[in-house]
């Protein structure tokens, strides 16, 4: 059977209030599949979500982290306080990150060594543009950020991380990647997993999802494809009858 896991990214979206009652109301639904979903939410409400999760298998996190341990970094968070709050996963180098604020593959990479360092399990964003789609170059693309996030990433650390394909053109604008496309390119992320640990346990068992307009009606095809291991979702997982919807489809795959 294939593992899952289905993650809701809020983005910058929801009060504490609202994300408290979304969690508790969650977790009265109390879903077949609990430990396989998960919300990601803004830092403010990560102690309030530990709380209202509590008692449930539901995970939660963080959308964004600084790979330093502490400093002079004004406004930003680091592992240890996201540590205190007792998060699952933290998203790294999401598209909308790395348009808006500066995040490298550089800063990526090391994002992520801190995190695993910590115990806490990376979301790893990658995905190419319209303009890369267009251009056919899509493949180059993905797997030049899939080498530059592993770079000196240790084999036995590797399923420690889950692989998110979210292409750029789909985050959003309703315009979701064909299960076809989805497919061909998570089975790709593998083989650069592969070539680049020479192993194929790791490759086959590392988390790769999908992530780009996820909703009920388009979530079953994708879900159902082999090498899919669900969905990082942004504008459906807002609202909990479409999350828990395509938590049930997930759970009947
Ligand atoms: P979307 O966002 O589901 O609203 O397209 C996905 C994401 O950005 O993680």
């Amino acid at each position: 059977m294939k593992n899952f896991l289905i993650a809701g990214n809020w983005k910058m979206n929801k009060t504490a209030k609202e994300a408290v009652e979304f969690a508790k109301a969650l977790k009265a639904m109390k879903l077949e599949n609990e430990k396989d979903v998960a919300i990601l939410v803004p830092f403010t409400h990560l102690f309030s979500i530990a709380d209202a999760l509590d008692g449930s298998s539901i995970r939660f996190g963080a959308q964004n982290v600084h790979y330093e341990d502490s400093g002079a970094y004004t406004g930003e968070i680091s592992v240890k306080m996201l540590k205190e709050t007792g998060v699952d996963y933290c998203i790294v180098g999401h598209s909308e990150r790395r348009e808006y604020f500066n995040e490298t593959d550089e800063t990526v990479n090391l994002k992520l060594k801190k995190l695993i360092s910590s115990g806490i399990t990376p979301i790893l964003c990658v995905g190419e543009s319209l303009e890369t789609r267009e251009e056919n170059l899509q493949t180059e693309f993905v797997e030049s950020q899939i080498i530059k996030a592993f770079d000196g990433i240790d084999r036995v650390d590797v399923n420690k991380i889950v692989i998110a394909y979210e292409p750029i053109w789909a985050i959003g604008t309703g315009k979701t990647a064909t299960p076809e496309e989805a497919e061909e390119m998570c089975r790709f992320i593998r083989e650069i997993i592969q070539e680049i640990y020479n192993d194929s346990v790791i490759s086959e068992q590392i988390m790769v999802l999908y992530g780009g307009s996820m909703k009920p009606d388009n979530a079953e095809d994708l879900l159902n494809k082999p090498n899919i291991n669900g969905g990082l979702i942004g504008g459906a997982s807002l609202k909990l009858e479409d999350l828990a919807t395509i938590a049930e489809i997930a759970s009947k795959i």
